[in-house]
């Protein structure tokens, strides 16, 4: 096929474009908003545009047959679980999260695990760093390919060349085309080459995987860019430090956006794992005051997290407030309440609350939790031993019922937590109090 290419810079905010970069837009005076983009001049097309175009008619929605695409399932469940019960032929998914938090590893064991032929593009790391990794994963399929490329046009025609079950691209910001004169990871480049794989994925219906760096702001060109352009964003996040992960689904054509997936990175790699050994390891601990299990809802599964806090007498004008794993206005919120609604004097308090295993609390339904586990603290008094606390807290001090209610007191005793605190056994925060602490 006859095709040119050039590029151009175009604005993103207006449409204008012009041959060089400039740091603000001769239109429309915005700043920073110049990206470097191909122009495509293709003969065929513009020969096409000149003449007369096949009437394009509308189709009735009754007869158009329904295809059902088989899934692959990749054999790691919690995976699956994510994407919607396997990946779809032709998909193509970003896998986005910070560097080091697993996602050369993720990639790996998925390739190991598939039972057809699998393409691993490397940009980043040697091939000999890869069979180090594939070593202490216990890697053993046959059918892995792997390619140290960065030239995204090779890697394309690499795809062309071969059939192939699995293409693995790491990492996007590694790629580049000459085409354009920007460096590998710009915005330009990475749109671009994320667009080409894209298109050889779908015209050869091979999966694609497409690693992504973003860094915690989470505002690095990359993913932000590439989320429209693929079918299905997969977030992978966690503190690095610790060894669970979340993988959640943010974009998802082919399945469900609220299901979460939750692994354990181990010496061998990352496993499948049970958010409840994996968050509540303290369950036996938990006759010290200060301390609260918490029914969280992460997707659709209720998992339970272990909520602790600490409330010393303050010597400070403005004593400390410090919260690990939950939105600091949130934990001042709740302190609030607190004080005035429930007369716990804790403006002469420093007061420490922490999330455990590193996990992040950002649903409502940890509210409950964190209140009683501060009362429990200044009171001194823990909780029944097998407790379990979930419901928001309004700012009159009103326990309101939260999403998934039934569903979270059944998971809790199936692990055998037989004391709720909820909505339905308590309608306020004093009541609650007056019972367990006072
Ligand atoms: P990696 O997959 O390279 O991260 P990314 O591709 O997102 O940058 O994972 C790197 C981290 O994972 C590194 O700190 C080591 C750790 N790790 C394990 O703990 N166990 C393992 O089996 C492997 C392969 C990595
Ligand atoms: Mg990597």
């Amino acid at each position: 096929m006859s095709s040119k290419f050039h590029s151009q810079f175009v604005c993103q905010q207006c449409g204008y474009s012009q041959v060089g970069w400039a740091g603000k837009c001769p239109n429309c005076g915005e700043w920073n908003t110049l990206v470097e983009t191909v122009i495509r001049i293709n003969s065929k097309q513009q020969k096409a545009d000149t003449q007369p175009q096949p009437e394009n008619k509308p189709i009735l929605l009754n007869s158009i047959s329904s295809q059902k695409s088989s899934r692959i399932i990749t054999k790691i469940p919690e995976l699956d679980r994510v994407l919607g019960g396997g990946i779809v032929p032709g998909q193509v998914i970003l896998l986005a999260g910070e560097p080091g938090i697993g996602k050369s590893t993720l990639l790996l064991e998925i390739a190991n695990l598939l039972s057809g032929k699998t393409l691993y593009v490397s940009g980043e790391e040697s091939i000999y760093q890869i069979k180090l990794r594939a070593e202490r994963l216990g890697t053993k399929n046959k059918n892995i390919e792997l390619l140290e490329e960065t030239d995204v046009d090779q890697v394309i025609s690499e795809i062309d060349g071969k059939p192939q079950g699995l293409v693995v691209i790491d990492s996007i910001q590694t790629m580049s085309t000459t085409d354009l004169s920007g460096m590998a990871g710009s915005v330009g480049q990475v749109r671009e080459c994320a667009f080409r794989l894209l298109k050889v994925a779908k015209t050869k219906n091979i999966p694609l995987f497409i690693a992504g760096h973003v860094t915690k702001e989470g505002s690095v060109a990359g993913p932000a860019v590439l989320a429209h352009i693929v079918d299905t964003v997969l977030w992978f996040e966690g503190d690095k430090n610790l060894d669970f992960r979340l993988l959640r689904a943010i974009k998802n054509r082919f399945g469900p956006t609220d299901e979460v997936g939750i692994f354990s990175m181990g010496e061998k790699g990352l496993v499948s794992a049970n958010p409840q050994d994996l968050l509540l390891k303290n369950k036996f601990n938990h006759h010290i005051s200060g301390t609260v299990a918490a029914s969280v809802l992460e997707g659709t599964r209720p998992i339970l997290v272990e909520i602790q806090s600490l409330v010393v007498p303050s010597k400070l004008p403005f004593p400390k407030r410090v919260s690990q794993g939950l939105d600091a206005k949130k934990f001042e919120l709740l302190l609030g309440v607190l004080t005035r609604r429930c007369g716990l004097p804790l403006g002469e308090f420093d007061c420490f609350v922490n999330v455990t295993s590193g996990f992040r609390v950002t649903e409502p339904g940890a509210d409950l939790a964190i209140c009683m586990s501060i009362a429990s603290s200044f009171f001194d008094k823990p909780l029944p031993q097998n407790t379990v606390c979930f419901g928001e807290v309004g700012l009159l001090g009103e326990i309101r019922q939260v999403q998934s209610q039934e569903k979270r007191v059944k998971d809790a005793k199936r692990l055998g937590y037989k004391n709720i605190i909820n909505s339905q056994e308590f309608k306020f925060l004093n009541p609650a109090f007056k019972k367990y602490f006072r």
